[in-house]
């Protein structure tokens, strides 16, 4: 019996300090795993502070706007409609919220599902940690939100602790819809360089913001929004706000796929500009190749091919970037690009004035503002007069008092129509050759 019992017994204590040692060391593990979480909370907590006007505020301010008028209280989060969810990423969730009678707006939360909460679960299996992680990430934004305000930043209307989701921190912000770059590639030009100029007016104040340099880490369409045709900056919870440190000049070294640069250690042991530089280059990049030199006005092309080269080779900064932008605009919306536009064009066409065609056949072109027809903007009615001229099926074209954002007027061509209506907003221009129809009219 005894001979029996004793292997039993040998395999049961074994298997007993199996059992103790896998849960020591579970033990040790998860209060190794608890105090790392710890430490990264107190980090993410570290790295908020400053950003902060006050030295000892860890507290977010009401809102961004204070008495602002668009300011939207915490109180009112509880009658919001959530409408539709409007983009999600490795951190936060945005969903379209509707406050009758007022706009709509953009409230933005933890992602659960996302990979930064996912990872940290993996790593630490503690949801509450994990959430209040997470959070700083938002804490971040909404503070950076409150600090960077910016006609091409997205404005923060407000922010609540455990709003009406229960899902901790909320941020309120005005509604864009998420940039589209294949979109984009088929609007008109003015609209892209508009696209272009929001982002090189933003880099230049986050170039001396009041928090400092500040270089977007995260740097891709999907972090922008637009509102109204406007670019606005919306995810800014991996911007860095200091330049980076170094010994010598080897540590300041800008790498890209297809290029490197390199910038200098100034004596302070920082990498000076190259927060703005890295910008730069992301904005050459993500969005001056794809949106800036395609279908430019032949007479600007010079100019843009200029900012492409200095931009491609960091061979300027943002200041002078900005200016070359603000030359093309000038030149743009002046009209000096069309001096060499045959003036007498305009004496093939007859004026009708106070109408609009109606039954019109319409013709497609691109890049047109309507995907119905053909739809351009114009400077003046002779440019309009010379497009049509160009275009073999253009009889006649309509010009409304309707105007883009650089104030050019907006002109839809057309091959035929039934007849005219009157319209006080509206000058219906017909070539001569067809004008004897309308005379019928
Ligand atoms: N104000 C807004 N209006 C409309 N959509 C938005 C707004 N802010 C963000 N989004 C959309 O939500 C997505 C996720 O927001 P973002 O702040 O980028 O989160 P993450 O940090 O997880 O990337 C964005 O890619 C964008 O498409
Ligand atoms: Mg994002």
């Amino acid at each position: 019996m005894s001979s029996t019992r004793s292997p039993l017994c040998a395999v049961a204590l074994f298997a007993f300090v199996v059992l103790v040692v896998a849960f020591s060391t579970r033990n040790w593990r998860s209060e190794d795993a608890k105090k790392t979480l710890l430490e990264e909370l107190r980090a993410r907590q570290q790295e908020i502070l400053p950003f902060y006007p006050t030295k000892d505020g860890d507290t977010l301010s009401g809102t961004s706007a204070g008495s602002d008028v668009d300011a939207v209280a915490c109180s009112q989060l509880a009658r919001m409609q959530i409408a539709a969810l409007l983009g999600s990423g490795y951190t936060k969730t945005v969903v379209q919220a509707l406050l009758p009678p007022g706009p709509s707006v953009a409230l933005k939360s933890v992602n659960h599902r996302g990979s930064d909460m996912r990872q940290c679960l993996e790593q630490f299996h503690d949801p509450m940690g994990c959430h209040q992680l997470v959070s700083f990430k938002l804490k971040k934004e909404i503070i950076l939100l409150q600090r960077l305000q910016h006609p091409n930043i997205i404005k923060l209307k407000g922010h609540c602790q455990d709003g009406r989701t229960g899902r901790g921190i909320t941020a309120i912000l005005e509604q864009g819809t998420p940039l589209e770059m294949i979109q984009l590639l088929q609007s008109p030009w003015e609209e892209r360089f508009r696209v272009c100029l929001g982002l090189v007016r933003l880099l230049h104040y986050l170039s001396q913001s009041p928090l400092g340099s500040v270089a977007l880490l995260d740097f891709q369409s999907r972090q922008f929004v637009l509102v109204d045709g406007e670019l606005k900056l919306t995810d800014l919870d991996d911007a860095n706000v200091k330049e980076p440190t170094c010994q010598s000049d080897s540590d300041c070294m800008l790498q890209f796929p297809l290029r490197n640069f390199s910038f200098h250690c100034s004596e302070q042991r920082i990498c000076e500009g190259m927060n703005e530089m890295r910008n730069l280059y992301n904005a050459y990049r993500y969005f001056f190749m794809y949106l800036l030199p395609h279908q430019a006005p032949p007479m600007l092309q010079p100019l843009v091919k200029e900012i492409m080269n200095s931009t491609g080779e960091l061979k300027k900064g943002i200041a002078s970037t900005l200016e070359a932008f603000e030359e093309i605009l000038h030149i743009f919306k002046s009209g000096h690009h069309l001096e060499n536009l045959p003036p007498l064009v305009i004496r093939d066409y007859v004026a009708v004035r106070g109408v609009s065609s109606v039954g019109s056949v319409n013709y497609r072109c691109w890049p047109s503002y309507s995907h119905q027809g053909c739809v351009l903007s114009v400077h003046s009615v002779t440019e309009a007069a010379d497009i049509c001229r160009s275009q073999p099926q253009c009889s006649s074209f309509t010009v409304q008092d309707q105007r883009t954002w650089t104030g050019r007027l907006l002109a839809s061509f057309q091959s035929s129509f039934s007849h005219l209506v009157p319209d006080v907003n509206s000058v219906v221009y017909v070539r001569k050759m067809k004008a004897s129809l309308v005379q019928a009219l």
